[in-house]
């Protein structure tokens, strides 16, 4: 693979750095990404069964035996972050310049997966046409965007809401933007008020919220049976912990020092668990990866670090509350 050499220098060189911060990453090394299908990668439809080959199965989900509620996934703390840079969503060279060097790859995969599922032609001008598609932890709408550009009726919503006015600032200044309707709430609102969203999109929020598995739960329920929830986040791995800790907040500063407890990540393995428990099955995933020399992201089938991922809600087995 070209640029191989220069990419294992640098891994070597911030694992060393890695290694004299801390003595303690404790990654588990019993957990290997590569148990994944990258499906994505591979165009293989899903397996029906273990063993059918072609990817990794995942068994239906099973229901949980008490009915269930939807607690707050706001982590007080984490939005606080998140409150302080507010201003900067729409400064490339600030500290979101990550999220938008990863737009264009997250974007593609959003696109070429959602189309996929919903039997639309991902070449068209307007692929998400007729679809209404949430961003949930929409942050300054730096993803929003692109996704109503795409011809979708967009949501967007955002615990802080100074992020929601910068959103909706910036969305007023190009036509094809300003139909997104942004608000300040949070995903268990929505469901308690019975939204439901042919997708729903949770892009880099699920590692500041409180409850990983209470906020899947909440994803699940705002979107409708058969419908997709997609997700990305960081791999709690030492390479994520070299990246997005070391390099991205303490050598490169490009987030503030704190912006990401590397605990609070999870694996590839984990999140397609607890979105198993919440009724999605994940269908696609990939890896996003970011090479230091071009300054680009591109998909690819390593998940060590940054993943995204596209799971459809079960057609029966919806979570809702049940008397008791
Ligand atoms: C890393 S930013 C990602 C923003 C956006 N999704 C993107 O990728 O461009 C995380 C965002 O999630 C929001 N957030 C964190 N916890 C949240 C929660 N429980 N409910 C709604 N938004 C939340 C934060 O305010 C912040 O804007």
């Amino acid at each position: 693979m070209a640029g191989r050499s220069p990419h294992r220098l640098y891994h070597r060189h911030l694992l060393h750095l890695l290694r004299s911060i801390t003595r303690n990453p404790n990654p588990n090394p019993n957990v290997s990404s590569s148990l994944l299908s990258l499906r994505y990668l591979s165009n293989t439809p899903p397996p029906t069964q273990p063993g059918s080959g072609g990817g990794a199965y995942f068994p239906p989900p099973t229901l949980p035996l008490h009915p269930p509620t939807f607690r707050s996934s706001l982590n007080e703390a984490e939005v606080a972050k998140f409150a302080a840079i507010a201003d900067t969503w729409w400064d490339f060279e600030g500290p979101f310049k990550p999220l938008h060097a990863m737009n264009p790859t997250r974007v593609s995969f959003i696109r070429s997966t959602v189309c996929r599922h919903f039997r639309k032609d991902p070449n068209c001008a307007r692929p998400f046409e007729g679809l209404k598609i949430i961003d949930v932890g929409c942050g300054g709408g730096i993803l929003s965007e692109p996704l109503a550009r795409m011809g979708a009726t967009v949501t967007g919503i955002d615990a802080v809401e100074k992020n929601i006015k910068i959103a909706q600032i910036h969305a007023d200044l190009d036509p094809l933007t300003s139909s997104i309707d942004y608000s300040c709430t949070t995903a268990e609102q929505l469901v308690t008020e019975n939204k439901k969203f042919d997708v729903v999109i949770a892009s880099e929020v699920i590692e500041h919220v409180a409850d990983p598995s209470e906020f899947c739960k909440s994803l699940a329920s705002l979107t409708v049976p058969s419908g997709a929830t997609v997700i990305s986040t960081i791999n709690r791995s030492v390479r994520s912990y070299a990246a997005a800790i070391v390099a991205a907040e303490y050598l490169l500063s490009w987030l503030p020092k704190g912006t990401h407890e590397w605990s609070k990540f999870l694996t590839p393995e984990e999140l397609v668990m607890i979105l198993q428990r919440a009724s999605i099955s994940v269908q696609e995933m990939a890896g996003m990866v970011y090479n230091p020399l071009t300054g680009e992201w591109s998909l690819s089938d390593d998940t060590s670090i940054n993943f995204i991922a596209l799971g459809t809600k079960e057609d029966k087995g919806e979570l809702t509350d049940v008397p008791q």
